[in-house]
This record gives C-alpha cells, structure tokens and sequence, in this order.
C-alpha cells in the first residue's frame, strides 16, 4: 500500500473517536517513529511503498487507538523539556504544566553552576529529576517513587539523557526522615480525587497507573502534607519548597504549607489559567 492511501484509511478508522487535528498529530507521529518520515517527508513521499513490517506496526498502533491507549504509550516514548524519554504503562506521561513546573525552579536558581542538592518525590519517568539534572549541571540529584517499575523506565530514561540521578524506591507516606538535606525539595504528586474521575478522558483512566493520579476524596491534600512536615526538617535554611498541586485546591494547599511555617508561599498558574504551581520558602527572602 502506499502512503497516501494508508493516510486516508487511517484517519477514516478514526473519524469521530477523536478530533481530526488529533488523529492527523497521531498520524505524523506514527511517521516519523514507524517509517523515519519527517512531516517533508510525508508530504514529498506519498507515493512511496510501506512494506509488509511497516503496516502491521502501523495496524497494531491504530487499533490500540481505537481502544484510547495513548499513542505515547504505543510508541514508547514521549518528549519532555526537550529531552527524549522512555515510557510505559507504569509511567504517567508528562504533561506540558509539568514543563512549566521545571523552567519556574530553573528560574529561581540563579546560579545554574551551583552545586546544589534537589530531592524529587514521585518521580515516575523521572522527567523532572532528569530535566533539572540536564539544566544544572553540578547539582545532586535524588529521585523517589513507590514504583519499582516505573523506577526502571526512569533510570534507563538518565542513561538516555546522559545524567547522574540517585533513584530510590521508597512510599514517602511512611518515610520518617530522610538522608540528607535538600536545597530544593519537588513533587509532582497524585492529587486526583476520586470525585474528579469522572472529568478525567478515557484514554488517563483506563490506560494511566492509577497510583500515580488518584487519591481519597476524604484525603486530597495526604502527599502535600508528609512531604511539606518532611521539607519543614529536610531543606536547608535557604531551602525552597515546589509543588504541582491540583487546581481546585490552590488555596487549601497553601493554607496548609503555610501552617508548617513556609514563608513567601506563592500559587502561580499554568497555560490554562489554573492554580497548578506551589513554590515556597523555609525563610523569608532568602
Ligand atoms: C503524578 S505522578 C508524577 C510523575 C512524574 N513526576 C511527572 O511529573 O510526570 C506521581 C508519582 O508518585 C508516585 N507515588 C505514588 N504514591 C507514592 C508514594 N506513597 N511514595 C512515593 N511515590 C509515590 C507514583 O508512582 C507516580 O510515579
């Protein structure tokens, strides 16, 4: 078959379960990993042959599309920060507030040769460890997660980014203490409640690790709680604290991190306009 005629059955196997800009992203994708091709390429090489190998890749993916597994997923792998990284089923994938998470802490460390101490808990794909390690380059890096799976797709993902990170497979809410003081402490925890599943598309709920999104109804705030009680004894006096957090609970969240006694706690919004970013510190205006 062709590539042109392939196009077209692809994106009418897909019509109406998703919207076309998206089905047309997926296809470009598909491309570029299955058969190399640039979007040049797709459009200069239309009349060019997919072989046997190629359209069964191309058969596998678009039949998981249609049961809205995330073409990240399917494809392996995603981009976050710029940087090339590893996933699957174990891993959340990335989001772009995430991204806006990593440049607000890249901005609040002035010197970026500083050799600095950064702790990041859940770290799934460990996109925020790797991308802070990449950015600053004499900074000690360690990375927590529950997930002894999703731990090995993140130290494959700092080999293929070529950094240093200490990994650690550790449940924060049973952690008492932990080994060292940090000058940054980050989290990008679940914070989902139950409540909220309904909101959420199909293709997160049944297809993203549930461990990494959701938390009790009755206990939304529980990461943001250890891990602040945590960073109150565990940052260093010019400490910062980073959170994302849910946008629905923008002013809960800080009232809490300012009873542990955070000074300057700031929300800042995402692209959207919602709460999604906590930043905070152990003394004032250090
Ligand atoms: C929202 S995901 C964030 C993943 C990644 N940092 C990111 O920003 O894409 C939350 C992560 O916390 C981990 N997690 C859940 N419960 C945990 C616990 N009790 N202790 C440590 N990590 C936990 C999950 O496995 C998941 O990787």
């Amino acid at each position: 078959m062709i590539l042109k005629d392939y196009k077209k059955h692809f994106l009418s196997e897909l019509e109406g379960q998703y919207p076309e800009t998206e089905t047309l992203s997926f296809f470009n994708l598909l491309a570029e990993d299955i058969l190399g091709f640039s979007r040049v390429d797709i459009v200069m090489e239309a009349n060019s042959e997919i072989n046997d190998a190629q359209l069964i890749k191309w058969q596998h993916a678009l039949e998981d599309l249609k049961t809205y597994r995330p073409l990240q997923y399917i494809i392996g792998s995603t981009e976050f920060y710029s940087l090339p990284f590893n996933l699957n089923k174990h891993t959340l994938i990335p989001r772009p507030e995430t991204e806006e998470l990593v440049a607000w802490i890249l901005e609040s460390v002035t010197d970026k040769q500083e050799k600095i101490s950064i702790l990041d808990i859940g770290t799934g794909s460990g996109c925020i460890a790797i991308s802070l390690a990449k950015n600053l380059v004499n900074a000690q890096v360690t990375a927590y997660d529950i997930s002894e799976e999703a731990l090995i797709i993140a130290r494959s993902n700092a080999i293929l980014n070529n950094v240093s990170v200490t990994f650690k497979l550790m449940d924060i809410l049973t952690a008492t203490t932990l080994a060292q003081k940090f000058d940054i402490i980050v989290s990008n925890p679940p914070y989902v409640r139950d409540l909220e599943k309904k909101e959420i598309q199909k293709n997160v709920l049944e297809h993203e690790p549930h461990t990494a999104l959701f938390v009790a109804d009755n206990e939304p705030l529980i990461f943001y709680d250890k891990i602040t009680a945590l960073a109150k004894n565990h940052l260093k006096p010019t400490g910062r604290l980073f959170f994302e957090i849910n946008q629905y609970l923008g002013k809960e969240t800080k009232t809490l991190v300012q009873k542990y006694g955070f000074k300057e706690v700031t929300l800042k919004k995402d692209i959207f306009n919602a709460d999604r970013m906590l930043g905070a510190k152990l003394v004032n205006g250090e």
